[in-house]
Parts: C-alpha cells; structure tokens; sequence
C-alpha cells in the first residue's frame, strides 16, 4: 500500500502468540520498557501491538468502541502517550467482521468511527483480523478501512489478517501494507516449516510498502529448541516477513535474546532492496537439505542452508542454483558465527548443518570483469 510506510518489514512485538487474551495495560507498559532496557527497540523493534481482547464487549451509547475498564482503566490514549515517551509506537486490533475472534465488537460497518477512535487516540498500527465475516469476501471488506485510515491523516501501518483467504498477495498490495499468507502459526516445528513453505509460495509479490505475513514469531516461547527457532527466525527474515516477537520480552531467556537481536539477520531482514528470499533449491531424502536464498542490496546474496532432516549432514549449495556464474569467487559471512569462512573454492559452498538447523550467510560476488 503506498502510504508511506513499511519500506521494510514492520519490527516490533505484539501480545497474542504468549498472552492471548490475558493483558492488561502494565504488561503493554512494562513490555514497551522492556524492548528499551533489553536493546531491542535500539535493534528496530519499535511497534508494541495489543492484539485481541482489548476491549469492552460493547459499544457504548454513541456506538464507540471501549477499552475494557478492568484491563485497561487508563485508556488506550494514555498507553499510546506513554509507548511514544519511550521513543516506540502503538498498534492495535480489530476485526473485518461482526466481531473479533474473541467476540468484542468488530468494525465492518463502523470503518470510518473506529478509525477515527484509533487516529484520535494516537495509535500507529492496526492488525485487522477475518472472524465473522458474513461471509463477504476479503476483497470487500478490507478496503474500506484502508479508505478509513487514510482518512484520518495519520500515518497507520494496515495489517491484513485474512488467514491467507482468497490469495492476498494477488490484490492486497493496494490495500494493505502487510497480509496474512496463512492460517495462525503455533509453536512447533510442523506448524512453523508448513508456513515456510506456503508463504514461499508468493515471493514474487511481496516488496517495498506491501509484506507477505506469514505471522508473529514464537522464538522464546519453549516449544521449540534453539536450533529450531533459529532457523525459524533465519527463514522470516530471509522471506522479508514482519519481525513482530511473540514471547514475554519482560522475561525473555538468553537463548531468544541472542536469537531476535541478531543485528546481521535482522539486516538481511530490513534490507532496501525488500526482495523476498524464497526456497531455490531441496534434495535428499523429503527434500531436507534445502537452501533458500534472495539478493541483497549492493549485488549480494542472503543465503540459508536448512537441514529439515533428522541427521546432521553436509548441505551444499552451487553458484547456479544462486545464478552465479560458477567461475565467480565469493567471499562467505556467516551470520550466526560472525566470521568470514575461510577462503573459499569457487562453484559451490558447503557446510555441516545439524538436525533440524540452519545456517546463514552472506554471499559477496567477487567483481569479475567478463572477457566475452
Ligand atoms: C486470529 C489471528 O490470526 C491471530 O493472529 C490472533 O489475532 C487471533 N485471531 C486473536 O483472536
């Protein structure tokens, strides 16, 4: 959507992968401080996004909506006024629909009061979910609250969550600065390499102001081991997603930390060429040796050798598979180890990958000067 924002993917955090419905305003606080004391909003991590059950399970006399009193006694104006202090933005929820997945009161109909309401209370971000829909597809129902926020005159990142209903990527880019590519992630292995490869599927669509979503991060929330996760946030940056964290960052462990404040993956993430990485390449059994891969700015490469299989083995990815020329030498970083690999053969790259790993990397082109 060309509204000025999401250049790269949006970074940030928002509640529902480890809070669910149970927030309240002094964890929205006190996770806001904690993205400044951890170093994570210095890392890019600026939006702090409610998701459901934020509000009042109706709408007042004048038809408005209404934070719930007992969670949010201080209003939402207040929470953005005090999120702004520290330097980061809001986001908010609601729904395309009757009512939110959690049954407050959605916004089909009350587009134009609801996002008035968010504009006047200063909020940054609205994530626009697909329950109770009426059965009226997506395509319908999402512009208008585009139409709505823009609106307002203020400046409100629009994020699509319609589950990936009626192909997205082929119209959201005029609609949304971001949209769901899939049903919701849950933390495990199954669910997040399923939702790898769905959101692969539509690469070509993704860019500057317009971001395939194929949801929140679940690093840190235990279901998963840490080589896991970091494949996993390996692959969301390589595949240009949003960056939202999903955990408790108020009591983040030291694994997740060294995991989402990578500053080397989180630049292939935020990188201003904003092409989608997407899987090149898979053999072996089930096809688990895989690498997946997407240019960089300043004719690079970003590259991930991903061992979905049960063994440690030797991945290796060939310069044609990257469309390298195969007499071209390349100089190797690696973004995990934060080394340069030692001199490096032409034609091919290989590495020892554990179990359900990944690698990543930085390939550079040496400048070759073609004699044809
Ligand atoms: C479904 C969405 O896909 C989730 O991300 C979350 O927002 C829930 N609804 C909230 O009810």
């Amino acid at each position: 959507l060309n509204n000025g924002l999401a250049k790269t993917p949006q970074m940030g955090w928002n509640s529902w992968n480890f809070f669910a419905c149970d927030i309240n305003e002094i964890v929205i606080k006190e996770t806001a401080d904690a993205l400044l004391t951890t170093g994570l909003a210095k890392l890019g991590y600026n939006y702090v996004n409610i998701d459901d059950c934020w509000s009042e399970l109706v709408r007042d006399s004048k038809g408005q909506l209404v934070p719930d009193s007992k969670t949010f006694p201080s209003g939402i104006k207040a929470l953005a006024d005090y999120v702004h202090s520290k330097g980061l933005k809001l986001g908010i929820y609601s729904d395309a629909g009757a009512f939110t997945c959690q049954v407050r009161p959605g916004s089909i109909f009350h587009e134009s009061d609801d996002a008035k309401l968010f504009a006047s209370w200063g909020v940054d971000y609205l994530k626009y979910d697909n329950c109770f829909n009426l059965g009226i597809p997506p395509k319908e129902r999402y512009p208008p609250m585009r139409d709505a926020l823009n609106a307002t005159g203020r400046s409100i990142f629009y994020s699509l969550c319609e589950w990936g209903v009626d192909d997205p990527a082929l119209w959201a880019g005029t609609v949304g600065n971001s949209w769901r590519t899939t049903d919701d992630i849950n933390d495990s292995w199954a669910s997040m390499t399923t939702i790898a490869d769905l959101n692969d599927k539509w690469a070509a669509y993704a860019g500057p102001g317009g971001w395939n979503d194929p949801d929140m991060l679940e690093v840190g929330n235990g279901g998963m081991t840490y080589e896991e996760y970091r494949a996993h946030f390996s692959i969301w940056a390589l595949m240009k997603a949003p960056l939202l964290i999903g955990c408790d960052v108020r009591n983040i462990t030291s694994e997740a930390f060294e995991i989402l404040s990578n500053e080397e993956v989180i630049s292939v993430n935020q990188d201003p060429l904003g092409v989608q990485g997407r899987k090149v390449y898979a053999y072996g059994a089930d096809n688990s040796y895989q690498v997946w891969a997407g240019p960089l700015s300043g004719q690079r490469l970003a590259v991930v050798l991903w061992n979905r299989g049960s063994k440690t083995a030797s991945i290796t990815v060939k310069w044609d598979v990257l469309g390298l020329e195969s007499s071209i030498s390349v100089s190797v970083r690696d973004l995990w180890k934060h080394n340069y690999v030692s001199a490096n053969s032409m034609a091919y790259f290989s590495a020892r990958v554990d179990a359900h790993s990944s690698e990543m990397y930085v390939f550079t082109p040496s400048m070759t000067f073609s004699a044809s």
